[in-house]
């Protein structure tokens, strides 16, 4: 019998740097990029981040996908996805760090009003505005998986008042659970500073929508790093205009690349990135890869088994 083949996938990745860790860690492996399939029925794995819909589902001995991200909505929203076959995501991989980073930039970007600063400058003017300290602050973090819990803790440790909002109870030090959607309402009108990175599931799905931002304090800051299918462009831009909110740093968006049409690119208190807040470029991803590759082949549970029941 053939050895194992695994077919690499995404429209966004180099595959050069998984073919070399497969060449290196597991040579005995067949690596091949979509979409040179080759017999279909030689594929046994498949490392993903976005396949067109059906092609999962045409690889008869396929037994088991892992994500390139953390995140696996792009990869299930194919309506072809065979749900039977166990799906892994990149549980941290190094991607962590970067999220905790780009959150607290955000967050420390409009708390310390980097960008009327900047105005201020472009001026010439030296003027001293109103500070306030972060124990003033209530940062609400929506989402406190791997990364949610990271960046809550972080913000704690500045001296922020944090809260968190997950679907189920959490104890984090320095940090006031919220549950549910019968904590939903109290989260949001406490949080000034909202930063979401819930991953996209049915029940996520355009969450950042008017209702969500009418219950907002007034005022603050979105920073938004999970996924775009959560969000409701014209809302937010609503929500700006109305002073709902005041400033919004945005990783992901409903449609990627952000067409060149959109209000975002020019709205003057956006700050728009093109899906970089974390990347899968690092030796932990590497290993956490490999390392979930080789549990599942020697039997054992590979880490961030999808359940696909809830969605992440
Ligand atoms: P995770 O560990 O699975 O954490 C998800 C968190 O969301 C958990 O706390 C979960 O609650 C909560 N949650 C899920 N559904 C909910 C609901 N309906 N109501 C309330 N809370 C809910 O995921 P992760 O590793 O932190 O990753 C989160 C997401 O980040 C990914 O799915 C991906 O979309 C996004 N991401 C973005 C980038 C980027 O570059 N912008 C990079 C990587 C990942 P429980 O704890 O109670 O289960
Ligand atoms: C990136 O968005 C990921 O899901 O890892």
């Amino acid at each position: 019998m053939a050895g194992p083949t695994l077919l690499f996938a995404s429209n966004i990745d180099d595959p050069a740097p998984w073919q070399a860790l497969f060449a290196r860690e597991r040579p005995d492996v067949e690596f091949r990029i979509f979409p040179d399939l080759g017999d279909p029925a030689d594929i046994t794995h498949a490392l993903v981040w976005r396949i067109p819909d059906g092609v999962l589902a045409s690889l008869p001995n396929l037994q088991a996908v892992f994500s390139l991200g953390a995140g696996i909505d792009q990869i299930i929203r194919d309506p072809a996805f065979p749900r039977e076959k166990p799906l892994f995501r990149l549980v941290d991989g190094g991607l962590r760090e970067q999220m905790t980073e780009y959150a607290l930039y955000g967050v420390l970007n409009w708390h310390r009003q980097m960008d009327r600063y900047r105005a201020q400058q472009a001026k010439r003017e030296w003027r001293m505005l109103e500070a306030v300290h972060p124990s003033q602050r209530t940062v609400g973090v929506m989402g406190l998986g791997v990364f949610g819990s990271d960046i809550a803790l972080k913000l704690a440790l500045l001296g922020f008042k944090v809260i968190g909002w997950s679907r189920t109870p959490k104890e984090l030090p320095g940090v006031e659970s919220f549950v549910g959607a019968e904590g939903f309402d109290t989260f949001l009108a406490r949080s000034e500073i909202l930063v979401n990175i819930l991953p996209l599931t049915d029940e996520t799905r355009g969450i950042l929508d008017a209702r969500l931002f009418g219950r907002l304090p007034g005022g603050g800051a979105l920073v938004h790093l999970g996924r775009g299918g959560h969000l409701i462009e014209a809302d937010l831009i609503a929500a700006l205009d109305a002073g709902k909110l005041d400033w919004a740093m945005l990783d992901v968006f409903p449609s990627e690349p952000l067409p060149a049409e959109s209000p975002l690119w020019v709205h003057p208190r956006v700050l728009v990135t093109p899906h970089i807040a974390a990347q899968a470029v690092s030796a932990a991803a590497e290993s956490a890869i490999i390392g979930n590759f080789n549990r599942f082949e020697r039997g054992e549970e590979p880490t961030g088994r999808v359940d696909l029941s809830v969605g992440y």
